[in-house]
């Protein structure tokens, strides 16, 4: 379905590559990933910050709701030197003046009118005639710039669409004013060098009118969105469409973060880059992150927490020696904190030296010796050791005993016709016991609970999950869970394995907010664990009964 290529350059392409954000609008789309306006707003100002050309503020005609985020992402980010503010519409009248009335206030406005193009969509959906649809898009787009003086028009379905027809339709809309061209691979289908071929043929279209830009936007169903949009870029295409961590419809579309570092990375092999501020990459991505609950995978590129960690003894010799041996963008680069070296079994004298020392720690040959040694003990045991875990071995305050809160009981009932209820007894830092009881939703929830009733209701649960790490019915079931700091918002990690997933879950959530309250304390003593609220009075919610 796609054509020959044809290798054109697009007339007064602008010297560097526009970033088109669809993050509120198909990124939004994605399962679970809505947000409020106030959660719409605040990504649409780090847009702003991280440098985005256009930011897609949403469908105003999909609901009142996303028309008014539209209106109040115009009022606010709309301003001169700030992106463009664009809102989709079907190609239909009523559509296009939903969207411009939403857009008004920006001072740098788009409407994007989108219709699709391919004989799929055509007879199953649109029921019309090819004539009939030129005529739609022409009058829709004609519409649009009665008013708007930027508009991009989409073929939906474009990779799937007959490429003469397509290009016939192309060739309408410009006649009626269009201005971007955006070629969506809506279902994911295409590859790079069809994709590269095809956007090809456009340019080779929109260079005859001066000042027509060639965009791209393609889904990740085959995980090829970024390579496609690469591609695209290839063959003259200006503009990329994407979003931050790549969510959006099904399998997401192209990632921006990784769009915009393949072309600042290898610009000796693209020759082009973008205007993105990528030393605000991480934080875009942790803000999304948090107003979607959307979490992001630790292998993620560019963005994901593993993404500057290196865990091969033989790797963490390199980067020590030079970072160069295995990074190819340096981790401030993309605002990552720095490099992390994951200290585990596998890591040597020189990677825990360095971060002992990154810590303050010191030692001497001896006391260091002494600390490796427990280190590779306990690294048998734990699959990733800690800073807290360091400050422990490095202190030596206690050798054999883990850092932080211990959870030492966990009696829990729970069933049809019971309320779940959870006792925990945990020893605190300086060896003390306390044990609390609560009910819950669920004997995960009353042991989380029960635990806050001891430690401090110090952050809430953001996520939770189980995988089982061995098999059969002893399997060990290893639980991650997420808690977000009341005072920081900080998010930390905890992890547990059991064969006994409530335990797990337990130990996981114990493990968290060690990590947490190690943090907060971090600025006073490394080896003393405090909780600001723990002894306090309980939360009446909780329904906590405090029994020692
Ligand atoms: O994927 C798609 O086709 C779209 C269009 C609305 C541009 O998101
Ligand atoms: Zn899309």
């Amino acid at each position: 379905m796609i054509g020959l290529p044809v290798t054109a350059v697009c007339a007064a392409a602008p010297p560097h590559v526009q970033i088109f954000d669809t993050t509120l609008r198909d990124g939004e789309q994605s399962p679970g990933c809505t947000m409020s306006v106030v959660e719409k707003l605040e990504v649409a100002r780090q847009l702003a910050v991280l440098g985005v050309d256009v930011i897609e503020a949403g469908f105003p005609a999909a609901s009142p709701g996303d028309a008014s985020a539209v209106r109040a992402i115009a009022e606010e980010i709309g301003e001169t030197s700030g992106p463009v503010i664009c809102g989709l519409a079907r190609a239909t009248d009523a559509d296009v003046a939903t969207c411009i009335a939403a857009i008004a206030p920006a001072t740098r406005s788009r409407v994007h009118v989108f219709l699709a193009t391919s004989s799929i969509h055509i007879a199953h959906k649109l029921r019309c005639t090819p004539a009939e649809l030129i005529e739609r898009a022409r009058s829709a787009v004609a519409h649009a710039r009665s008013v708007v003086s930027d508009v991009e028009f989409s073929p939906e379905d474009a990779t799937r669409s007959d490429p003469e027809f397509l290009l016939d339709v192309l060739a309408a809309v410009i006649e009626s004013g269009a201005t971007t061209l955006n070629i969506p691979d809506t279902v994911g289908y295409a590859t790079p060098g069809e994709y590269e071929a095809l956007i090809a043929r456009v340019c080779a279209l929109a260079a005859r009118t001066p000042g027509v830009v060639v965009s791209t936007h393609c889904h990740d169903d085959l995980g090829l969105a970024v390579a496609n949009s690469l591609a695209g870029v290839q063959a003259g295409a200006r503009q990329v469409e994407c979003t931050i961590n790549g969510i959006g419809e099904r399998a997401g579309n192209a990632s921006l973060e990784e769009v915009v570092m393949a072309l600042h990375t290898r610009t000796d092999h693209f020759g082009i880059a973008t205007r993105i501020d990528t030393r605000e990459l991480m934080r875009t991505s942790r803000v999304v992150s948090a107003c979607t609950g959307a979490y992001v995978a630790p292998n993620k590129a560019i963005v994901g927490a593993n993404a500057f960690a290196h865990e091969a003894g033989i790797h963490q010799d390199g980067m020590l020696k030079h970072a160069s041996t295995y990074e190819i963008m340096s981790p401030e680069a993309v605002g990552a904190d720095g490099s992390t070296l994951v200290l585990g079994k596998h890591s040597g004298r020189h990677a825990l030296r360095k971060r002992l020392s990154a810590m303050g720690y010191d030692l001497s040959e001896e006391r260091f010796l002494e600390a490796f040694a427990r280190f590779k003990t306990l690294a048998d045991r734990k699959k990733v050791v800690n800073e807290r875990d360091l400050a422990v071995l490095a202190t030596g305050a206690h050798e054999h005993a883990p850092s932080g809160w211990i959870l030492q009981q966990l009696q829990v009932t729970c069933g049809t016709h019971l309320i779940p209820t959870a006792t925990v007894q945990l020893c605190d830092p300086d060896g003390a016991t306390r044990v609390a009881s609560c009910t819950g939703n669920g004997p995960v929830d009353a042991s989380c609970r029960a635990i806050d009733a001891v430690v401090g209701d110090i952050g809430e649960l953001q996520g939770f999950s189980v995988r089982n790490v061995s098999e059969g019915l002893e399997a060990l079931g290893e639980v991650t869970v997420r808690v977000k700091d009341f005072h920081s918002a900080r998010v930390f990690v905890g992890h547990g394995a059991h064969t006994d997933v409530v335990t797990a879950s337990a130990e996981a959530y114990v493990d968290a907010v060690n990590s947490l309250l190690y943090t907060r304390d971090s600025h006073r003593s490394p080896a003393k664990l405090t909780a600001e609220g723990a002894g306090q009075p309980l939360h009446s919610a909780r329904q906590a009964v405090e029994m020692s």
